[in-house]
């Protein structure tokens, strides 16, 4: 049989307890609640952490959007594909992150390619990479041509002698995540920024767990320090789609002429840009999301049993270790039964032996979810 490995790949999933599937959720609106196969489930999986997907003025600004500009921009931006409402988002964005420039990728993992592939145009440059960096930015570090190296997780020392000992190579590139996806807790962002500075590096974080979340504006690992180049993804907190890169003029202009994946890929939808400005306009003033998730993540950490074991963070993102991938499989099944939604994530997602149940705690859930959520974890962990 062509392709045999398909078959035989697909059962060791099976094997190990890896195995993936989809599930479709019917839920008439997204928000809190999904519904499988008919039944309705809290949500502790979804990445909307400030509530903002199904909000009615973006769906106002998207459906105004469409009437202005089309759903689809019909080409790639350097073809006919660049709206004003393209301009009018990367604008918008420039202002909130005080950064001189902006560009809007299809993707987060296609921005993450992108850049990584951009800027490793030959063994001459140096790529330093989080252990825990996300898998889009370690097959765009792998699979361009620069020396690539990974430090553990947030450890600053080992990077400081990483760096030192290439004093001589004047393209260095730490890249970090702002909030861990996995994991939810933070990078040493100002340490990153000063080290960079020191060492001559350029910092890159990927903020996708962190716009939104972080920041008297949501503004992400920015709030803390100013990060040459940030990509965030428009897909989590902003509740629409697509990605953004922010960087200098040269670097923009660069990619602008040489990434491949912003060059030969149709423009975002024009709608959904105009939307992104209405969804980034209620970030910046409506404090309460970020405070809401504040208050019932420490209501959350409170109420867990001293047999659980989380990772405690600053974050959206809560993650409960469970080790085995059979035992995390169990446990997810027991929450559904309770009515929870909380997807079991097992390796290659998470290191061998740490598979774990990933919450999200969102500005959309209340008090009760909460508790009702620790209350039944707990039992079911016991
Ligand atoms: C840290 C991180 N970077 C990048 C991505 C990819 O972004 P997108 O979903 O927009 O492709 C994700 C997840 O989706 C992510 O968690």
């Amino acid at each position: 049989m062509n392709f045999d490995f398909i078959r035989h790949d697909v059962n060791a999933q099976k094997t190990k307890s890896r195995y993936r599937q989809l599930v479709c959720n019917s839920a008439a609106s997204q928000g809190k609640e999904i519904v499988i196969n008919g039944k309705a489930y809290l949500n502790f999986s979804s990445n909307d952490y400030l509530g903002l997907n199904n909000h009615v003025e973006i769906n106002k600004a998207l459906q105004e959007g469409a009437d202005k500009f089309g759903v689809c921009a019909s080409s790639s931006s350097l073809v006919t594909g660049y709206h004003y409402a393209h301009q009018a988002l990367e604008d918008d964005i420039c202002q909130w992150l005080n950064k001189p420039k902006c560009l809007l990728f299809s993707s987060g993992f296609a921005a993450n390619l992108a850049l990584f592939q951009a800027l490793g145009k030959s063994e001459e440059s140096h790529f330093y990479l989080d252990k825990l960096s996300h898998a889009s930015m370690i097959d765009g570090a792998y699979h361009s041509k620069a020396k690539v190296k990974r430090f553990n997780h947030n450890n600053i020392e080992q990077l400081t002698k990483l760096l030192s000992s290439a004093n001589s190579c004047s393209n260095k590139l730490i890249a970090s995540e702002g909030v861990f996806s996995m994991d939810g807790c933070q990078a040493k962002v100002l340490e990153l920024a000063n080290l960079a500075k020191s060492q001559q590096a350029w910092l890159y974080l990927d903020d996708a767990h962190s716009i939104g979340v972080i920041g008297n504006e949501g503004q992400g690992s920015n709030y803390f320090a100013d990060i040459d180049i940030t990509m965030a993804t428009m897909g989590k907190s902003l509740g629409t789609s697509g990605a953004f890169l922010t960087c200098n003029e040269d670097l923009h202009e660069y990619l602008v002429n040489f990434s491949r994946h912003y060059i030969y890929s149709t423009a975002i939808s024009p709608a959904i840009a105009w939307a992104t400005r209405k969804s980034i306009e209620l970030i910046k003033k409506e404090q309460w999301r970020r405070e809401k998730i504040s208050e019932l993540s420490e209501l959350f950490t409170a109420l867990l049993s001293a047999e659980v074991e989380l990772v405690t963070t600053q974050s959206s993102i809560h993650a409960i270790i469970i080790g085995d991938e059979k035992k995390a499989l169990m446990v997810s099944d027991k929450l559904k039964n309770k009515g929870i939604w909380l997807t079991a994530i097992r390796p290659p997602t998470v290191a061998a032996n740490s598979s774990r149940l990933r919450v999200t705690i969102c500005a959309s859930h209340n008090t009760q979810d909460i508790k009702y959520l620790a209350q039944s974890i707990n039992k079911a962990i016991a």
